[in-house]
């Protein structure tokens, strides 16, 4: 069994998506060991709470920059002993401490199609508003594995949905995460853990 540990910021739907899954016995060869919420009273830690599954706050206020903050994340995973790390809805950007330390065992959900609207400064809603404001009729979600530069690792699976006329940023948010999110990264998380994903040349390919 891997130990699965999900990093958060916020109301953590995609964690709950996750742990759904668990309980329906969809997340096979892995077990939700373990929370880290980046917010103090984030909503995402009810939800652990509610599940039974440990969790553990380091606000990133508490600490001066992102490498010093990276290296309390690192500390806590190895204590955590995490087979795979998951970002779901987690808003801070983590230093290369991280990333090198578990190369291919991180996977983010990005709420776009990778490579638009992404990268720094593209999270949460202002992706949604930066798709609105350009016209796509397309949009999407990218479950991907992080390295050092962001939403730029491998692209594991992506989902998408069409733009509606008078769609709103909010809107457009929840059609994808109900379409996409919720189904797409409980399916790459079990992929991980039945070592399903093979990389080569740098790209991630599902095995069928
Ligand atoms: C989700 O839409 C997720 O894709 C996005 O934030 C939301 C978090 O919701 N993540 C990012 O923008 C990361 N760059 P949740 O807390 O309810 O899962």
């Amino acid at each position: 069994m891997k130990n699965i540990v999900v990093l958060v910021s916020g109301g953590g739907t995609n964690l709950q998506a996750l742990i759904d899954a668990q309980n329906r016995g969809e997340i096979k060869g892995g077990k939700i060991t373990c929370v880290i919420s980046s917010k103090e009273g984030a909503y995402a830690l009810e939800r652990a709470k509610n599940a039974g599954i440990p969790a553990v706050t380091l606000p990133r206020k508490d600490f001066p920059d992102s490498k010093t903050y990276s290296e309390e994340i690192l500390r806590e995973l190895n204590n955590q002993k995490a087979d795979l790390v998951v970002l779901a809805g987690f808003m801070t950007i983590l230093d290369e401490c991280v990333t090198k330390a578990y190369p291919y065992k991180i996977i983010n959900v990005h709420p776009a199609l990778i490579p638009s609207f992404c990268g720094e400064g593209f999270y949460g809603l202002k992706v949604h508003e930066a798709a609105l404001a350009y016209g796509v009729k397309v949009s999407g979600a990218t479950i991907h594995f992080v390295n050092e530069q962001a939403d730029a690792g491998a692209i594991i699976l992506q989902g998408t949905v069409e733009v509606a006329n008078g769609e709103t940023p909010e809107t457009l948010q929840r059609k994808i995460m109900e379409n996409v999110e919720w189904k797409l990264l409980p399916k790459a998380v079990s992929l991980f853990c039945e070592d399903r994903i093979t990389i080569r040349g740098g790209k991630a390919y599902v095995d069928v």
